[in-house]
């Protein structure tokens, strides 16, 4: 598209009409590209011009403009009041169905079929799946093809009238191709997660400048509800909001759509955000299936959902089916559990991490939340519970999202209130463990206790680190039974692991003989490690398994690494001065040294490594697959070892995979490699290979 010209005053009024016409065809184009596509084929600076271009051109001749002007988006006037509007076709509710496990699924299909009076033999019904979004309903009336008015659902028989504020949002087309004379466009107006977090960091840059009329917002629904209840559509252009279309209100002299999804199909092509995980599903199964692949994609979706929305595909089906009270017998919406709830404070506990990092955690009344019951929720550091402000007896909203932690997101407008809270949260001095002094350094968030190891929390999480299975491994060595080991005083430094004795051990509460034996045999099965697992497991602040890996591939073996002045270890791969300087504080402590060659004395080895670039890599090019239980190495020691000698391991046996290393109660993986002719090797071949070669 050629780079568009102010126009000149003195053209002809039929240029100017044609300008403009031109001006916002192109505009309406590259806006759909960039708002609902996400593929902006223009330079937003190119697009800013031909937009002030056609300002221009309105304001010196406002007999141009019109209401889908794409200039109409911004600039209008705040509002007294919302005007009312009349749903001439009522917007619905749907039926919840509140079992939020798989069976909630089948309940749905089940009535459906009894009320169409299917027989058992007729076959699947076919659904349209759908995302139920977190946001508010709104419905969009074009009348041929321009959007005149935006409106809440309200009641579902009167909404108010929030055209003013639609207009303002990008993925809301102002103006429709090819529509018929009235059409109705239902769909959920939101806020994007990373458009909420952006919205609230400014929020509270504001705050902090002193705006006392300005405050951050719960949730993205909450803020997108704010936003679109907006009175003065300046303030809600700046609350960046997104839309999703699922269904039509009023239409006349439309297309007459045989199934939702061929409805669906047409909004899109009228340029209408339709969201891409919609699909179709057949029978229960299908609903089940939707349901649960969603639920495993929840976390990683830009936007909230709180759950899916079936709908029966075929509209004659549908409109047998018909309405009971406000609710279409055709759809429900089939909750996930909530990930927000609200729940009260009953104390601030302070936790000491491995690294001595103290951690405010509100401890709460149980509350389920997220498909989990919580009582703790992390207030991260003394700045986040201030900013917070959270105090013991408020009550407050917990959010867990999948794995995460779960959080506390804010305190109730009531509890900030109250006249009886408790106090402001202040961080201890010192450690609430063992009385050390508690510091926080300049730049930094935390507090730390500077007990080290002198530390109980601190040893026994640093003892928990070590035996993980990612670090050295010793199967069974969990964090209870680390607990016990601390408190009894068997350990107090890592190479008290392997002093322990069995009758020492046996004598431990809830410790059979067999166990006892089983962890005696796993902490001998732990001496053979790698290096990088070894360094890992030393738990040195910022030295994460990839660095671990680097450090032990450059230098080779550890007695070079305690030793390396900092701008060696600057010379690692990703290694930085925040790594090497923590090395060096680590490797410069007589204490930590006498930790390292404790453990080796103790019987700790792993295979040398060749330092540096020059190692041969003896298995380069082949693939591994390893599969049941070796006699001494760690399924994660074989990987590693394979992969330090230059070899890919694989996860399933292909006709590609050049050996399966298999030990007892191999499974399915041995017998394909029979079935393809791989060959199958054990651990001792496996060692011999890498003498060997
Ligand atoms: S269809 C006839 N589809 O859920 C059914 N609603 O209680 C009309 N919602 O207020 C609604 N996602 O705001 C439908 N994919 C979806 C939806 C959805 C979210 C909301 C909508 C409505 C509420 C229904």
């Amino acid at each position: 598209m050629s780079t568009p010209e102010l126009f000149d005053n003195a053209a002809s009024p039929d240029d100017l009409a044609q300008r403009v016409v031109q001006l916002r065809a192109q505009l309406h184009y590259h806006g759909h590209l960039y708002y609902v596509l996400d593929a902006p084929e223009l330079p937003d600076a190119q697009y800013d011009r031909m937009f002030r271009e056609l300002q221009a051109l309105e304001e010196a001749h406002p007999h141009l403009r019109t209401l889908d002007s794409p200039t109409q988006r911004v600039g209008g006037k705040p509002l007294a009041q919302f005007d009312s509007v009349r749903h001439v076709v009522p917007m619905l509710s749907i039926r919840t169905e509140t079992d939020t496990e798989s069976t909630g699924a089948q309940a749905f299909d089940t009535r459906i079929r009894k009320e169409l009076e299917l027989l058992d033999t007729a076959p699947a019904v076919e659904y349209v799946t759908e995302l139920k979004f977190d946001g508010l309903a709104m419905s969009l009336r074009y009348e041929n093809g321009v959007l005149v008015q935006a409106a809440t659902r309200g009641d579902g028989e009167y909404g108010e009238d929030v055209t003013h504020n639609a207009r303002t949002i990008g993925q809301i087309p102002l103006r429709l191709q090819d529509a018929p004379p009235v059409l109705e466009v239902r769909g959920e107006v939101y806020m994007r997660r990373d458009d909420f977090e952006a919205l609230n960091a400014r929020q509270r840059v504001r705050i902090a400048q002193g705006d006392k009329g300005e405050k951050t917002f719960v949730n993205p629904r909450n803020a997108a509800a704010g936003a679109v209840r907006q009175l003065d559509p300046a303030i809600a252009a700046q609350r960046p909001l997104s839309f999703f279309a699922y269904g039509v209100g009023e239409l006349q002299g439309g297309p007459a759509w045989a199934t939702h999804l061929d409805l669906l199909m047409a909004l899109k092509a009228w340029g209408f955000p339709v969201a891409t995980q919609t699909a179709t599903a057949l029978g229960a199964q299908g609903l089940l299936d939707f349901h649960q692949r969603i639920g495993a994609l929840r976390d990683q979706l830009p936007f909230d959902i709180d759950g899916v929305v079936y709908k029966v595909n075929s509209l004659a089906l549908q409109q047998r089916l018909g309405f009971v009270s406000r609710e279409p017998r055709w759809a429900v919406a089939h909750k996930y559990p909530a990930q927000e709830q609200v729940t009260t404070v009953l104390a601030i506990d302070v936790q000491v991490g491995r690294t001595g990092k103290l951690t405010p955690v509100a401890k709460l009344a149980p509350v389920f939340v997220g498909g989990v019951t919580v009582t703790n929720a992390t207030l991260h550091n003394e700045d986040e519970a201030r900013r917070k402000d959270v105090r013991v007896g408020d009550s407050v909203i917990v959010r867990r999202a999948g794995d995460v932690i779960p959080e506390v997101v804010s305190v109730l407008p009531a509890s900030l209130e109250s006249p009886n809270r408790g106090g402001v949260f202040t961080m201890p001095r010192s450690c609430p463990v063992c009385g050390s002094a508690a510091v926080r350094e300049e730049d930094e968030a935390d507090y730390r206790c500077t007990g080290g190891l002198f530390c109980s929390a601190q040893r026994k999480q640093a003892i928990s680190h070590f035996v993980q299975r990612r670090a050295v491994e010793v199967e069974g060595l969990g964090e209870k039974l680390v607990d016990q080991l601390v408190e009894a005083g068997l350990v107090r430094t890592l190479p008290d692991i392997y002093r322990l004795g069995f009758v020492a051990l046996a004598a431990l509460e809830r410790m059979a003989d067999k166990s006892a034996n089983n962890l005696l045999e796993a902490l001998e099965k732990s001496k053979s490690t790698t290096l990088p697992r070894f360094l890992y497991g030393l738990g040195i602040r910022h030295v994460g398994e990839a660095t671990a890996k680097e450090l032990a591939r450059h230098f080779g073996d550890v007695q070079a690494i305690m030793d390396a002045p900092l701008e060696k270890l600057l010379e690692v791969n990703d290694v930085g001065p925040t790594v090497a300087q923590s090395l060096r504080a680590f490797f410069d402590q007589a204490h930590n040294r006498e930790v390292v060659e404790q453990l080796r004395a103790c019987g700790v080895h792993w295979p040398d490594i060749q330092a540096a670039s020059d190692a041969p890599k003896p298995l380069a090019g082949l693939t591994f697959v390893i599969t049941g239980t070796l006699p001494t190495l760690g399924r994660d020691a074989a990987k590693a070892l394979i992969e330090d000698a230059g070899a890919k391991v694989a996860g399933s046996v292909s006709k590609k995979t050049s050996y399966v290393l298999a030990g007892t109660e191999a499974g399915s993986k041995l017998d394909k490699a029979q079935e393809l002719g791989v060959p199958v090797i054990d651990e001792a071949a496996l060692h011999k290979m890498l003498e060997v070669l």
